[in-house]
């Protein structure tokens, strides 16, 4: 099935000049970028965007973290886009990611992981909603 996904190229992967190295696997993979922009996340943004992990330990260091920085945001079109673009990234912890994979590659820890990418079609339209306007992306 066609779909579409957000990735997020985080603080930490802008800061290290990562931003041209994932969006290169995601072209060769065969994935067709319709929305990218470089923006600073504000903290409510962020909030929202994480919104499922509101309570747990690790939220508020993720929201500092997250909004550290500028951060790439690319929504990606494509066949099963979603899995794919999960299985490129890699498992949350990079020491448990292959070799190939994004986190696996490049990531420094469990909060400083590279990337973000929406885990289920349902949470990728909200995401991409929060994001881009209709207009900035390509039809
Ligand atoms: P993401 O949402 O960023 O794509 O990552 P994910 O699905 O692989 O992992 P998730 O469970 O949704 O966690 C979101 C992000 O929170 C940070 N995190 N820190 N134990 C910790 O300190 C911890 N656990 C998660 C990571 O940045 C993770 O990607
Ligand atoms: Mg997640």
């Amino acid at each position: 099935m066609l779909e579409r996904t957000l990735v997020i190229v985080k603080p930490d992967g802008v800061r290290r000049g990562l931003v041209g190295e994932v969006l290169r696997r995601l072209e060769r993979a065969g994935l067709r970028i319709v929305g990218l922009k470089m923006l600073h996340l504000s903290r409510p943004l962020a909030e929202s965007l994480y919104a499922q992990h509101r309570g747990k330990e690790f939220f508020e260091p993720l929201i500092e973290f997250m909004t550290s920085g500028p951060i790439v945001a690319i929504c990606i079109e494509g066949d099963n886009a979603v899995s794919r673009v999960r299985a490129l990234i890699g498992p949350t912890n990079p020491a448990e990611a292959p070799k190939g994979t994004i986190r696996g590659d490049f990531g420094s820890n469990v909060r400083e992981n590279v990337v973000h990418a929406a885990d289920s079609l349902q949470h990728a339209q909200r995401e991409i909603a929060l994001l881009f306007r209709e207009e900035e992306l390509i039809s």
